[in-house]
């Protein structure tokens, strides 16, 4: 017998409300309702995210949000297997809210409660448009995270590398910031560099050629703010755009070329994926690059699709459907983690004097 298998997720780790209902039949995933609610207006006059402010937000809209994503589904609430609600990495407020939200409705339902890993939300969330199979190497880059990681199979992950300094999405959202793009910059650097010409400025790239694909970014904003005063007219602000664009693009071409050989001397298996995750993976310039690399080494290269690639509840919703599986269950007792990491065997590599 085939039976259904409908998961309610719920994502409030940091600036999104989100909540959506994903469905498995005969092997097969379909997100039923996929809501997200952003709060850029609330947190766009302080230029950042301010936790007080977000977690307020997730309060209010929370209910909205969930009643929302469960009406669009056309499912009954007692069609819910599983409430899956992400636990941690973030903002301790702001997981509080959906955490302790995702517990009452799976008490009042009496339906099994599921923590879901934030970072496992994005590294699984190509399973929802394409037919992903662990192991594989990820990339994830986001506005808090920038690693690469051997994933193994469901919560068993080994970190390769990581930025010892910014993560990759926060370092395309302070260029934003200094050259002047309101919050959240990030995802219109794109837009200025494509006016632009990408040969004009000369940045860094910090660690090229050591380190192995561990990476840094913080040069690149202390070469950026230098270059701000000589900066005049729209016209530089595009061509600084687009200088960074294709900065970075050569980076993760370099650091993923050494990913792939620690990734193919770690794995011996002649399968070989390549996923790219997180909210910085929507960026097409980046994409095109990786997928091309990924072509020349032998990869087949998997992204989520776009409107999957920065946070959403069908990611958590996700792991969750996994976890029901294998039947990963969780108690009402359990705590947010705001530092929960996916190789919690990992070296803290960040600040001065760190060996890479
Ligand atoms: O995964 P995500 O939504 O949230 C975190 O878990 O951090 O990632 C958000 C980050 C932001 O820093 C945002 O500027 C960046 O992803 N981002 C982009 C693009 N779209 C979102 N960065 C570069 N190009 C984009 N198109
Ligand atoms: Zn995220």
């Amino acid at each position: 017998m085939n039976k259904k298998i409908t998961i309610l997720g719920i994502e409030s780790s940091c600036d999104e409300t989100a909540a959506s209902i994903i469905q498995e039949e005969s092997g097969k995933i379909r997100i039923l309702s996929n809501i997200v609610s952003s709060q850029f207006d609330i947190h766009k006059e302080y230029g950042g995210v301010v936790p007080e402010l977000a977690a307020r937000a997730h309060i209010e809209k929370i209910d909205l949000i969930a009643n929302k994503a469960i009406s669009e589904s056309k499912i009954n609430l007692n069609e819910i297997d599983a409430i899956a609600a992400t636990a941690g990495p973030g903002l301790i407020v702001c997981l509080t809210v959906g955490l302790n939200f995702s517990k009452t409705i799976a008490a009042s339902l009496n339906k099994p409660f599921i923590a879901v890993n934030h970072l496992e939300g994005h590294a699984l969330s190509p399973k929802l448009n394409t037919n992903l199979k662990f192991p594989y190497l990820l990339l994830l880059i986001s506005g808090g995270h920038t690693q690469y990681l051997l994933v193994e199979r469901l919560g068993k992950y080994k970190r390769l590398g990581t930025t010892i300094d910014d993560a990759l999405g926060e370092a395309f959202d302070k260029t934003a910031k200094i050259i002047g793009i309101e919050f959240p910059g990030g995802p219109k650097i794109e837009q200025y560099a494509a006016k632009g010409n990408r040969d004009k400025f000369q940045l860094p790239k910090p660690i090229l050629k050591r380190g192995g694909c561990n990476l840094s970014f913080a040069g690149l904003k202390t070469a950026i703010l230098r270059i701000k005063s000589s900066i005049n007219t729209e016209q530089d602000k595009f061509d600084l755009a687009a200088s960074f664009q294709k900065t970075i693009e050569e980076i993760l071409f370099e650091k993923t070329k050494k990913a792939f050989e620690i990734y193919i001397n770690e794995q011996n298996t002649l399968k070989k994926t390549f996923v790219v995750a997180g909210g910085v993976a929507a960026n097409k310039g980046i994409k095109d690059k990786l997928m091309n690399l990924s072509v020349e080494n032998g990869f087949e290269c998997l992204f989520p699709e776009i409107n999957l690639c920065s946070d959403n509840a069908a990611m958590i919703a996700l792991v969750g459907l996994e976890k029901y599986k294998k039947k990963l269950f969780d108690t009402l007792e359990f705590k947010v983690n705001p530092r929960w990491q996916l190789d919690e065997n990992a070296k803290f590599l960040k600040g001065s004097g760190v060996k890479i």
